[in-house]
This record gives structure tokens, C-alpha cells and sequence, in this order.
């Protein structure tokens, strides 16, 4: 890829816009049995022959739990102004039910008392991903009890840690759980049925609606919300095959979960393409999905492109590819954002995931890894044109704090901002790691400055 410098204008976003950066449990933890953790549905798929592209697993992964003290020195260097995490369900609660584990509670006590220490806000994600395999034995996401279980869980986090954490997101893309993990089966559990895979989306936004519901009712002061995986859908061609399967794919990635929450049901258009296939609904269910959410997350890296005859090639669309084939399209983003603001009665937005996995090499202690300062320059270009047209944008978080655990793929593709060497789990800042950082310097900078301009104009 052409290596132009994409530079960031200075002009400033507004004050309250939250710069964050985000990892997940699963993915950086590691201590995948100690201090009393239950194995979680990835745990068990890692083992599967052939799951995982490197044959690896999050046994140690970034050892971060271990590590946490010096993984708290990185974010507080960096300058953030928050820190988007995951909670390992089955840490806390080890079989999904019964028990607790006190020790794998306190270790996110220290988290959340460690970011808050460095004026970082703490911004948790309930579920990504690693369902306690407990519950999977008993049917997963497929099973309306997991609804519950989750809703328990939800207020369980919440009893220990409510008071401290800025925000709290149900799940982690729903979209990728029901369909890579029970349609084509690529992620855990490695289900390949479409009827389940429905059934499991349709339990996700329920459990979403009611842990939402549950957590307000405890007079939950955190901001609540979910966080979609979204792209614009476009087709490869203008024929009108291609137009009608990209139609049905924005229906299956965007308007599958996007239209429920806000009170619109499900789509009639894939409803009908599912045809026996469409979940079974309780009365109640689209009343609990449609629940007001204080904001939406976005996690957003490519554009989709669908074609009649089949699988796209990212080749044929002439972009540059990341090291994971999937095309460098910032406009998408802002695309995105200004059809999501047109098309929903959305409340203010966060580019929740942002990144980039990228050739990276270590030389001699240095990492120079200017497509990935492009990349994530670019694309916060993106979020502000959508906010000059009038997109409420509250804040993005770069994808990811660390090189880290890419479910399939492995340990080969490296998305960090900082670089970790599994074999002595060393942390070493890229280059883009140092930019983010300035960035956020001159950002701060500029609200200090906009603050003394207003105390002055006060005449205070
Ligand atoms: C997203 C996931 C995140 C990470 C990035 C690259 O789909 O939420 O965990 O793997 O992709």
C-alpha cells in the first residue's frame, strides 16, 4: 500500500469526546484455569483439530492477567481517556450459575481500580464471546435459560463494580457469535445450523433488552449499550442479482439488529428469505429488544462487498488489504455513520473497535508500522466528517491496546498498537502506539486551552 502520511488535522474534537483504546478477555488474559476460572466455549473450540489457524489457544495469550500492573503503566502512558474491556464470564462466575469466584471478581476490582486511578474511564463489555462452557452443554445462546443466566451475570458485575465503570455493553457483536459460531461455524462453539444461529441472535438482543432493563432497576449509573459490527453493503456489480444479495446481507448484518432494537421488529425481507429457519418469538421478546439504550457501538474495519456468483475477492476492488484481506476503506465509515443517523432515531454513537492488522517487523527494539498510523488516522478522519454532517459521535477506541489472540486466525495476525513477543511476553510501543499518544496530547492540549479561553471570556 502506498505509504502517503495521512496526518490527522489538528483542529480539535469536541472536549467531552472519549479517546479510548480496546482489548477482550479472552483474547489478552491468558490464566485460562487459575484462581478458580471455568473453561469458557473458546477454551474448548481452541482444542478442536483444525479451529484455530496456528493450532494455538488463550492459555497464556498476553498473560495479562498476570501482568496487569505493567498493562495499566502502558494505558496510563498512552494517555487515554478510557479503556474498553471484556469480563471473562465463566472468571467470575465459573459454570455460568451457582457459585461465584471471588478472586476472579477481585481481579477486575484491581482493573477498574486501576484505570480510575490513572483518570482512565473504565468502559466493560459483559459478553465477548467466552460463554462459560457450562452453559453451552446445556444449549448455549440456543437455550432461553442462557437469557437469564446472563441477565444474572449482568447484575452480578453490576452489584461489584456499578459504581466505578462510565459504561457497560451487553454483548460484543452478536452478529459474529450467531453466525461465524453457529452458521458457518468458523468460531465457537463451531455450529453449522441456521435455525440455531437465529434462534441464538434472537436470545442475544433479548438478553440485551433484559439485562438492560434489570440494570436500570438497580439504578445503574453507567452508560448501557450494545456494540454491532457493522459495514456498508455494497454489491459487486450493478446487476440486479448483485443489488438483491447485497439488499440481503444488509438485512442479515445491519438491518437484523439494527431495526428490532429500535422498535421496528425483525426484517420482512430476511424473515422471509429464513423462511423455517426464523426464530421463535415469546411475547414480550421485541418489547425487551426495543428497550431505549444510552448509546450504540459501532466496530467498524472494512467495507462488504456481495456478489450473485459468490464470494467476493478483495482483490478485485483495487484497494490495499490489510494482513487479514480486508480492504482499507475509511469512507466506509463515515458512509456508515451518516446511513445509521439517517435511517434510526440512533442515540449518540462510539467507533467502539478500530484497527488493523498489519506486516509487522521489530528491528533492532523499534517498530515502524506507518500503515497502521494511516489507517487509524484515516478513519478518525472518517469519524469527524460524519460529525461535520451531524452524526452524534461521543468517542473511538482503536483496536487494539495489544497484539493479542485473533480467535481463528491465531497468533499471526497482529492488530496492538503495542507489540507483545509471546515468547517472552515483552511489550514493546510501535510507532503508531507513540502517534495515538500524541494525538492525544495535542487533543488534551487544545481542551485546556479551550477552557482557559471560556474562563476568560467569563471575565472569572
Ligand atoms: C472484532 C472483534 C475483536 C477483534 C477484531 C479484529 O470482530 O470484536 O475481538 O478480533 O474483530
Amino acid at each position: 500500500m502506498p505509504n502517503t502520511h495521512h496526518p490527522v488535522p489538528d483542529s480539535p474534537f469536541p472536549p467531552d469526546f472519549v479517546w479510548g483504546v480496546a482489548t477482550s478477555a479472552f483474547q489478552i488474559e491468558g490464566a485460562a484455569s487459575a484462581d478458580g476460572k471455568g473453561p469458557s466455549i473458546w477454551d474448548h473450540f481452541c482444542r478442536l483439530p483444525g479451529a484455530v489457524a496456528d493450532a494455538s489457544n488463550g492459555d497464556t495469550a498476553c498473560d495479562h492477567y498476570h501482568r496487569l500492573q505493567e498493562d495499566l503503566g502502558l494505558l496510563g502512558d498512552l494517555g487515554a481517556d478510557a479503556y474498553r474491556f471484556s469480563v471473562s464470564w465463566p472468571r467470575v462466575r465459573p459454570g455460568g450459575r451457582g457459585a461465584w469466584n471471588a478472586k476472579g471478581l477481585d481481579f477486575y476490582e484491581r482493573l477498574v481500580d486501576g484505570l480510575l486511578s490513572r483518570g482512565i474511564q473504565p468502559y466493560l463489555t459483559l459478553n465477548h464471546w467466552d460463554l462459560p462452557l457450562e452453559l453451552q452443554v446445556s444449549g448455549g445462546w440456543a437455550n432461553r435459560d442462557t437469557m437469564h443466566r446472563f441477565v444474572e451475570y449482568a447484575l452480578g458485575m453490576h452489584a461489584r463494580l456499578g459504581d466505578r465503570v462510565a459504561s457497560i455493553c451487553t454483548h460484543n457483536e452478536p452478529w459474529v457469535i450467531a453466525t461465524l459460531g453457529h452458521e458457518t461455524g468458523i468460531f465457537a462453539p463451531g455450529i453449522q445450523d441456521r435455525e440455531i444461529a437465529m434462534q441464538a441472535a434472537h436470545h442475544l438482543l433479548v438478553s440485551h433488552g433484559l439485562a438492560v432493563q434489570a440494570l436500570r432497576k438497580e439504578g445503574c449509573r453507567a452508560k448501557l449499550g450494545i456494540v454491532l459490527n457493522l459495514a456498508p453493503v455494497q454489491p459487486a456489480t450493478d446487476s440486479p442479482e448483485d443489488s438483491q444479495s447485497a439488499w440481503l446481507e444488509d438485512g442479515r448484518l445491519l438491518r437484523w439488529y439494527m431495526d428490532p432494537l429500535f422498535g421496528r421488529g425483525y426484517p420482512q425481507d430476511v424473515l422471509s428469505h429464513l423462511g423455517g429457519d426464523a426464530p421463535r418469538v415469546e411475547p414480550g421478546d421485541m418489547e425487551a429488544i426495543a428497550t431505549p439504550m444510552d448509546y450504540l457501538g459501532v466496530n467498524y474495519y472494512s467495507r462488504s462487498v456481495v456478489s450473485a456468483e459468490g464470494p467476493w475477492d478483495t482483490l478485485r476492488g483495487g484497494l490495499p488489504l490489510t494482513e487479514m484481506g480486508w480492504e482499507i476503506y475509511p469512507e466506509g465509515l463515515t458512509q456508515l455513520l451518516l446511513r445509521l443517523h439517517r435511517d434510526y432515531p440512533v442515540p449518540p454513537m462510539y467507533v467502539t473497535e478500530n484497527g488493523g492488522a498489519f506486516k509487522d517487523e521489530l528491528v533492532a527494539g523499534r517498530l515502524h508500522d506507518a500503515e497502521r498510523v494511516n489507517y487509524i488516522a484515516a478513519h478518525i478522519e472518517a469519524v469527524r466528517n460524519a460529525m461535520k454532517q451531524g452524526v452524534p459521535m461521543e468517542g473511538y477506541m482503536v483496536w487494539s491496546l495489544l497484539d493479542n489472540f485473533e480467535w481463528a486466525s491465531g497468533y499471526a495476525k497482529r492488530f496492538g498498537i503495542v507489540h507483545v513477543d509471546y515468547a517472552t511476553q515483552r511489550r514493546t510501543l510501535k510507532d503508531s502506539a507513540r502517534w495515538f499518544a500524541a494525538f492525544l496530547k495535542r487533543q488534551k492540549a487544545a481542551r485546556t486551552h479551550r477552557a482557559a479561553q471560556a474562563v476568560e471570556t467569563l471575565g472569572v
